[in-house]
């Protein structure tokens, strides 16, 4: 058995979404493990849903288990190719705050972990070089059928070389929704639904700009402080 891995608590987290807690990985500053967000359990997910929605299994509100699935699905589906757009996932490890996820965790070429696009486009802007990184994803998620829920803007990453956007990865919201999710099988449709998703993306983008031209607030998620950044480039060793 993996012996438990010791990754703090809560305020050790590089980063946290609004399911999860992210840490570096105390052993292999390449990834990171996610675990469940002790206010949002699976138990207390499925609580909040309708009558129907919570005769599903616990099983489908664990969202690590849900990406693990996911993964696995899209490995089988997609290939290899996929994980030009994707990190890559090392499956479920023990730690002292539960089941944790690990996947590859996507740095700049200076050892910073990548910001998201939202992050990136509220303090840049369009430029663009970011212009071009999201022609070249679209092209590639669309062609590859890449299974997801609407990209957000804070579930992508934007991987710089040289402070230059090289690259957009989506380290979340992957898979098909669908209550059976034929896509899976039929490439045409993947495609089809994938090219649907980057279409969605300029309209988020359209929607982030107009609020910080107009000073309005930007919400609560993705946003890695410099600290978060450059702290995890040398993760707290394990005691
Ligand atoms: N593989 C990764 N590489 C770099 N940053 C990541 C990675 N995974 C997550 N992050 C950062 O952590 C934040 C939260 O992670 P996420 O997986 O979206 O959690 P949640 O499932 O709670 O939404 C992201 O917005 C991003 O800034
Ligand atoms: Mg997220």
């Amino acid at each position: 058995m993996q012996p438990t891995l010791h990754l703090g608590d809560s305020s050790d987290a590089f980063s946290k979404g609004g399911n999860r807690l992210c840490f570096v990985d105390p052993g292999n500053k390449g990834r990171c493990i996610k675990v469940l967000r002790p206010d949002r359990s699976p138990e207390k997910k499925r609580r909040e849903k309708s009558l129907l929605k919570r005769l599903k299994p616990l099983d489908n509100f664990n969202d690590n288990l849900q990406e693990l699935r996911t993964y696995q699905l899209i490995e089988r589906h997609v290939g290899e190719a996929a994980f030009e757009l994707v990190p890559r996932c090392y499956g479920m490890v023990d730690t002292n705050l539960g089941e944790g996820l690990s996947s590859e965790l996507i740095r700049d070429d200076d050892g910073q972990i990548s910001i998201t696009l939202k992050q990136y486009l509220w303090q840049q802007g369009e430029t663009p070089a970011i212009s071009a990184c999201l022609q070249r994803f679209a092209q590639r998620w669309s062609e590859l059928g890449m299974p997801s829920r609407n990209l957000l803007l804070h579930n992508v990453v934007v991987q710089c070389q040289q402070g230059q956007p090289q690259k957009l990865i989506v380290i979340d919201g992957l898979g098909w929704s669908d209550t059976i999710p034929v896509a899976y099988w039929i490439k045409a449709l993947a495609r089809r639904k994938a090219a649907r998703k980057v279409r969605l993306i300029h309209k988020a983008i359209d929607q982030l700009l107009y609020k910080k031209a107009h000073n309005l607030k930007y919400g609560y998620h993705g946003w890695l402080t410099d600290e978060a950044r450059s702290e995890a480039a040398s993760p707290p060793q394990d005691s």
